[in-house]
């Protein structure tokens, strides 16, 4: 499809476009254009209705019924098949539960108990923190356990030796945008004996995944961002059917036994993928990914993927001569851009009071986030509009657009 080059041509797009119907599935402040949803999804109209559900039926008549009357016991499974095909996995393959780090740290554990001898666990220096950290805290219980960090992924196959047991990166750079290759990367990482540990918290509900045709051994992701289940909404993780019998994670609680109120007192993992709960997720937070879900299950993924693209294009053509840092080529991208600027904190605080909210990472990206549910192509158009008056005018170094929160 032909990017737009007028705004009349981005709205003439919006009139045909087969997901602008998801618009109304969520609620956003009247005259803000929300480019954050790859940091905070947008709500969905219909959580508030499905938490008080949980709460005054559920729990407050209900009460200690509801956790076999209402389903609740079945939640991390039930929810984890309904995001297993946004992940290209099967029944059985996806649980809910805990964080993205806590999963991490369950599923870098068993790689390296599945691979005894091997103590090396590789990830890339500009991968979110917190991957990093666990790897660290992880390879920290082994002896002889490190992490290393690579500096580029070009410095892969030099590191990938017999001491390697697992790989962790991240499918979407989460400050760049830069989308890897992870049937490729997967095999590489394979043939070199090692297991492969995808973060998916950039790419699930961006784009199609397809972990089991790549043969990934794990994944994590979380649920906040392009699934909108909500601020700190539960997180997912994945296990090839092919570890669910043999992956021994260390977090041993009792909802990962095989019989939790059998309340024996030796640990005995369930079989599955219920052997990497823990403990029950909460249960509030759980309703609110209920409700997102259910709109999931009516989005077209090919779709979301060109409408995300073509927004993507537009925003990199309609801001041409900036310092553009994601990657121009459709393939390696996710579904978002980065414009590196050396005050680019203080001209996102002045977008946001224009009603364009994007977010900042240090040291100096401006992140614009592309969630094709619920954004437009005008929106896109007017966001690069905006951002090119902020930069011409100077408005910007107004003092005030300076003041840092706690969280950027
Ligand atoms: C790529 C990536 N991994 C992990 C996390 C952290 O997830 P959690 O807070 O669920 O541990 C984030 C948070 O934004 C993230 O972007």
């Amino acid at each position: 499809m032909n990017i737009p080059v007028s705004r009349e041509e981005c709205a003439a797009l919006d009139a045909v476009d087969p997901l602008a119907a998801f618009r109304k599935e969520f609620t956003l402040p009247e005259g803000e254009i929300y480019l954050n949803g790859n940091s905070l999804g947008a709500l969905p109209v219909r959580t508030p209705e499905v938490v008080r559900r949980t709460v005054e039926d559920e729990w407050g008549q209900g009460l200690i019924r509801s956790w076999n009357a209402a389903g609740w016991t079945d939640l991390p499974y039930t929810l984890g098949d309904r995001i297993a095909p946004l992940v290209g996995a099967g029944p059985g393959e996806v649980v809910v539960c805990d964080t993205t780090s806590v999963n991490l740290f369950k599923v870098l554990t068993a790689a390296l108990r599945l691979r005894p001898g091997r103590r090396t666990v590789l990830g890339e220096e500009t991968s979110f923190p917190t991957d990093l950290y666990i790897a660290e805290g992880v390879t920290g219980l082994f002896e002889g356990g490190r992490s290393v960090l690579l500096p580029s992924l070009d410095d892969l196959d030099a590191h990938l030796d017999d001491s390697v047991a697992a790989v962790v990166l991240s499918h979407v750079d989460y400050r760049t945008g830069v989308l890897l290759d992870m049937a490729e990367i997967t095999e590489r990482v394979h043939r070199a004996g090692a297991l492969m540990i995808w973060d998916v918290c950039h790419s699930v509900g961006a784009l199609p995944i397809e972990l089991t045709a790549c043969d990934a051994d794990f994944a994590v992701g979380c649920t906040y961002k392009y699934l909108n289940g909500g601020p700190c909404a539960p997180a997912f993780l994945y296990a090839a059917p092919r570890h669910h019998a043999v992956a021994d994670q260390p977090l041993t609680g009792w909802f990962g036994h095989a019989a939790p109120f059998a309340f024996q007192p030796g640990y005995q993992p369930a079989e599955g993928i219920g052997r990497f709960l823990t403990s029950f997720p909460s249960l509030l937070a759980l309703a609110g990914l209920r409700a997102s879900l259910e709109i999931w299950e009516h989005v077209d993924l090919a779709a979301v993927r060109a409408k995300s693209l073509l927004m993507s294009e537009l925003f990199i053509q309609q801001t041409d001569g900036l310092d553009l840092v994601t990657p121009r080529q459709a393939e390696c991208r996710g579904s978002q851009v980065a414009i590196r600027h050396a005050d680019g904190f203080a001209v996102v605080q002045a977008m946001i009071e224009r009603g364009v909210i994007s977010d900042f990472r240090a040291p100096d990206l401006m992140r614009f986030g592309f969630t094709p549910l619920y954004l437009s192509y005008t929106d896109v158009w007017d966001t690069a509009q905006a951002l090119r008056e902020v930069l011409a005018s100077g408005e910007w170094r107004e003092e005030r657009f300076g003041r840092r929160g706690a969280v950027t």
